[in-house]
């Protein structure tokens, strides 16, 4: 067999880049080796940058978009018992869109079922070869048969665990961890917010987003190494109570009807390419969740990535050994854009004797006072946070 792009993975990276070369009029094939089930069934994240939003459009990819994603005209920092707004169209005109992973995944699979692109998932032993010479090639195994794919260049969009990244030469992970989790939960229960809330308290942070006017999600910090099972619903209710009351203001509740615990690190891999290899979305970088910027690096890579693949076909190869660099240097701003919204929104209980954390705390408010309480440093956050240029 033989397409021009070989795409590794059919996360949102792997499956908006095929649409993007299908417009572009480059041909790809997509190897996933999870069930269309289970991919349709992960959820994860929850808010699209404008510049995504505006890619999708650009796309046509904006029919469910419109239908289900709720715009956002800023956020909530709170601390101290007290809200604040970040106002995004009054600071940088710009606005955020409420819309979740899982909904924009089904629909661009969809998308690609109208198109009769091809995709094979439950691909076996998935594995890029030759990536130093102009003719790669990729082998997997499917419907019990081995299979060969040439093609021009190959594509890893296979996510942190995925076979793409360990098969360039000498990478390095460049990465942290950090001392807690978030427990996430959905709840069949209409928002008790207009913009989505996030909370430093004592006990830790709690954060109250959304999936639609009927569906809310919501979090916890907790320890890295506690059990779901300790968490029953009603401990998680008293704790979103606890960490995000105000006066005058109810949280409503409802029936969870999810609920897990997810570790964070911060993670950036030292190259996206090796000869005609190259990482997109979380195979070549990770973010904790604190600044929502996981599904946008992905969208902007595989953007950049497109741009590059499209001028290779047109006989300029120059943007595309330069997108390793590009997508990179977006990147760090993104990391440190997302350690920063973590850590200042994160209770510190790692920090071993209680002068020091209380001093943490304490200069965390002052940090979060500052941010709120400047005009400048409100626009940098809304900036970043409603998304730098792709
Ligand atoms: N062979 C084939 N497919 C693989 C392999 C492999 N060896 N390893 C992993 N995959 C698949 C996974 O099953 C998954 O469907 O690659 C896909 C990677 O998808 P994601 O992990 O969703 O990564 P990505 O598309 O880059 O999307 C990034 O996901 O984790 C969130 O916050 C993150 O929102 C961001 C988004
Ligand atoms: C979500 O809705 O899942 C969500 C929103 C904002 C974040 C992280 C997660 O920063």
């Amino acid at each position: 067999m033989r397409t021009q792009v070989a795409i590794i993975g059919a996360g949102p990276a792997g499956l908006l880049l095929g649409h993007i070369l299908h417009r572009a009029g480059i041909g790809f094939e997509i190897l996933e080796q999870r069930s269309s089930e289970h991919v349709l069934g992960r959820i994860r994240a929850g808010v699209l940058e404008q510049g995504s939003v505006d890619i999708l459009r650009e796309l046509g990819l904006d029919e469910d978009l419109d239908a289900h994603g709720l715009t956002h005209h800023g956020i909530y920092l709170q601390f101290e018992g007290e809200r604040h707004h970040i106002d995004f169209p009054d600071l940088v005109d710009r606005t955020v869109t409420v819309y979740g992973q899982q909904a924009l995944v089904r629909h661009l699979l969809r998308q690609h079922e109208s198109l009769g692109s091809d995709i094979r998932f439950e691909a076996q032993d998935v594995t890029p070869h030759a990536i130093d010479t102009s003719s790669p090639y990729v082998t997997a195994r499917y419907d019990g048969e081995e299979v060969r794919i040439d093609c021009d260049v190959v594509v890893g969009t296979d996510g942190y665990h995925g076979v793409c990244r360990p098969a360039i030469p000498g990478v390095r992970a460049l990465e942290r961890s950090y001392p807690y989790a978030w427990l996430g939960i959905l709840a069949d229960v209409t928002p008790s917010t207009d913009d989505l809330i996030y909370a430093l308290h004592p006990d830790g942070f709690a954060m109250h987003s959304m999936r639609s006017l009927e569906v809310s999600r919501l979090y916890l910090q907790v320890d890295p190494d506690e059990s779901i099972d300790d968490w029953s619903d009603a401990r998680i209710w008293e704790a979103l109570q606890t960490r995000l009351g105000t006066d005058g203001w109810t949280l409503h509740e409802g029936t969870i009807t999810e609920k897990s615990i997810t570790p964070m690190r911060s993670f950036v891999a030292s190259t996206l390419q090796h000869g005609r290899l190259f990482l997109a979305g979380d195979a070549g970088h990770i973010v904790p969740p604190t600044g929502a910027k996981g599904l946008n690096s992905a969208i902007a890579d595989v953007t950049l990535l497109g741009r590059g693949l499209a001028a290779l076909y047109r006989g300029d190869e120059s943007p595309l050994s330069d997108y390793s660099r590009a997508a990179l240097a977006r990147q760090w701003k993104v990391q440190q854009f997302s350690q920063w919204m973590t850590e200042m929104l994160h209770v510190h209980r790692e920090v071993a004797d209680e002068a020091s954390r209380a001093f943490r705390y304490r200069s965390q408010v002052g940090q979060l006072q500052y941010t709120t309480g400047s005009r400048n440093a409100q626009a940098a956050l809304a900036e970043q946070y409603a998304g730098l240029p792709f």
